[in-house]
């Protein structure tokens, strides 16, 4: 096989159990390693499907009695724009498999707040993480992202001006087949992380895990392309359904 794009370290597990396992571990770990050398850790979570089960392991005893959670600062990708309580809600998910169990106080925890106005909100992120990062590097110590099948990743979608945003770190889109605005972090921001994270899995991203990993370079079709970590690391954690094509 030849080298991918990015130069990503790919793991496959066998299924989406083995590969939550793996992935609750990891955030443990980055937590620990960056609360040791930094004092904190500042994560974007992912949206959609695949990380629930991540989510909800990091709420379980042999997860959470091991993270450091008072240090330890929750931000999201990406964010479909509806109300908090509303089933389509990234922060709500998060919310309830997981962060509601924790001991993670409120201040900590970032979701992204666009249900009205979704460009007014997207500036407020940004402003919040540049709070954050108090004119620092802005360095997230880890990022979650997943695949969509068209190629997108957080709300980098095929096509959407967003893909070629240089300097805002959140911007907000408005996605016409689904009928939402959504919000999402912007590669330039991702592509400063420690970690960045891709959590992939089933039968139906197999071909464009493929394409995005090996087939020629071609963001504005698949903007997942577009994430290559400019001095941090770049793990593609994806289960043997997704990884089929990649043999
Ligand atoms: C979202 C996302 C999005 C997602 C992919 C994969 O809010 O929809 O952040 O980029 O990660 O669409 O979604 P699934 O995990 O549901 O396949």
């Amino acid at each position: 096989m030849p080298g991918n794009h990015g130069a990503g370290v790919i793991r496959v597990y066998p299924d989406l159990e083995a590969l939550s396992q793996a992935a609750a571990a990891l955030f443990v770990r980055q937590a620990q390693q960056a609360t040791a050398a930094r004092g904190r850790f500042g994560v974007a979570l992912s949206g959609g499907h695949t990380p629930r089960r991540t989510y909800e392991l990091l709420g379980q005893a042999s997860w959470k009695d091991q993270a450091p959670w008072d240090r330890i600062h929750i931000f999201w990708g990406d964010e479909r724009c509806v109300p908090p309580d509303d089933p389509r809600s990234n922060a709500r998910l998060a919310r309830e498999v997981w962060l509601d169990r924790v001991p993670i106080s409120g201040s900590q925890v970032h979701p992204i707040e666009c249900a009205a106005a979704p460009a007014a909100a997207a500036a407020r992120y940004e402003a919040r993480l540049r709070e954050f990062f108090a004119g620092g590097p802005p360095r997230l110590d880890l990022v979650f992202l997943g695949l969509g099948a068209n190629g997108h990743t957080a709300s980098l979608f095929p096509g959407a001006p967003v893909i070629h945003e240089q300097q805002r770190w959140a911007a907000a889109i408005y996605v016409a087949e689904q009928d939402l605005y959504r919000v999402t972090l912007t590669a330039p921001l991702f592509n400063q992380a420690a970690l960045v994270v891709f959590l992939v899995t089933g039968a139906a991203k197999a071909r464009v895990l493929k394409e995005v990993l090996y087939g020629g370079y071609d963001p504005g079709r698949l903007p997942a392309q577009l994430i290559r970590p400019e001095s941090g690391e770049l793990r593609w954690l994806v289960d043997e359904e997704a990884a089929s094509e990649l043999k």
